[in-house]
């Protein structure tokens, strides 16, 4: 996907020219969470005056060039990922060389998530067998780094016929929260319906949550509460959800009996 790669390769530009002046491990950190910030202060109502501090919290730390790149890198993800479902943002801060050996950052290939994606999801048939009545499928990733599996079960719903920005819900956690920032930039440019839950899926604690556009302007919280999931039915999951949700989600929005449809 040639196009892709020049904007991939055009943000790489944009943090060599500017890692010099920064820390280049805190410059892409800070750069992921302003631009999850600028998303969710769109449409996250509720979150809007908490995230807006953080906004300007971070803004201050830096001079107008660096803030100007923030846009641009912004711009060029955008662009990547109009070009093509694809961990966009997995590859580039693998080719950065910031990924964390100690937390275990090292993500899966796009290929093998495909490849994983079709196994799981199967052909056209068993995806609207699984999507049914109720009208959507339910997956859950319980360590999602940039969201390479979702991205790729995303493409294999849509190869399927299926539009995954109507019949596929996402839950996704991550221990990490810059990862659960570059999983939510990708997922709300893409337009996937996901809840990204910065949390502990061992432990089942949580420390934030953030709602894609797609979710919130899809109504995803009451279409969630609404439809009960009869036992071992309609999902793609590892582990239960973490039980404990934000104040202004209803309790079933992101648990139900059975969901599961297993990612990795
Ligand atoms: C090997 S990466 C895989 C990421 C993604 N699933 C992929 O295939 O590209 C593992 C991820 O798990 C996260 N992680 C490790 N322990 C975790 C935990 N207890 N709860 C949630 N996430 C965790 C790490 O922060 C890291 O992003």
């Amino acid at each position: 996907m040639p196009s892709q790669d020049r904007h991939i390769r055009n943000v790489l530009k944009l943090f060599d020219a500017n890692g010099h002046r920064h820390d280049r491990y805190r410059l892409f950190s800070d750069c992921m969470e302003l631009i999850a910030l600028s998303i969710s202060n769109s449409v996250d109502l509720c979150s809007r005056p908490d995230r807006e501090v953080r906004y300007f919290e971070i803004v201050g730390r830096y001079d107008r060039p660096a803030v100007e790149m923030f846009a641009q890198v912004f711009a060029e993800i955008t662009m990547a990922l109009e070009a093509g479902l694809n961990d966009v943002l997995g590859h580039i801060f693998t080719e950065l060389e910031i990924h964390n050996k100690n937390r275990g950052q090292f993500f899966t290939p796009y290929a093998v998530c495909q490849m994983m994606a079709q196994v799981t999801l199967g052909g056209a048939d068993e995806a609207q067998a699984l999507i049914g009545a109720k009208g959507f499928v339910r997956a859950m990733e319980p360590a999602c780094g940039a969201g390479a599996m979702v991205i790729a079960l995303a493409e294999v719903v849509r190869a399927a016929g299926i539009n995954y920005q109507r019949h596929l819900h996402v839950t996704a956690v991550d221990i990490d929260s810059r990862a659960v920032h570059m999983a939510y930039i990708q997922f709300a440019l893409l337009h996937i319906p996901a809840h990204v839950i910065v949390g502990n899926s061992l432990s089942l604690e949580t420390r934030e949550h953030w709602f894609t556009p797609a979710h919130i302007l899809g109504g995803w919280s009451a279409r969630l509460a609404n439809q009960a999931v009869p036992a071992g039915q309609q999902t793609i999951c590892a582990l239960p959800v973490p039980n404990k949700q934000p104040a202004h989600l209803p309790p079933a929005a992101a648990s139900g009996p059975g969901e599961q449809l297993t990612l990795f």
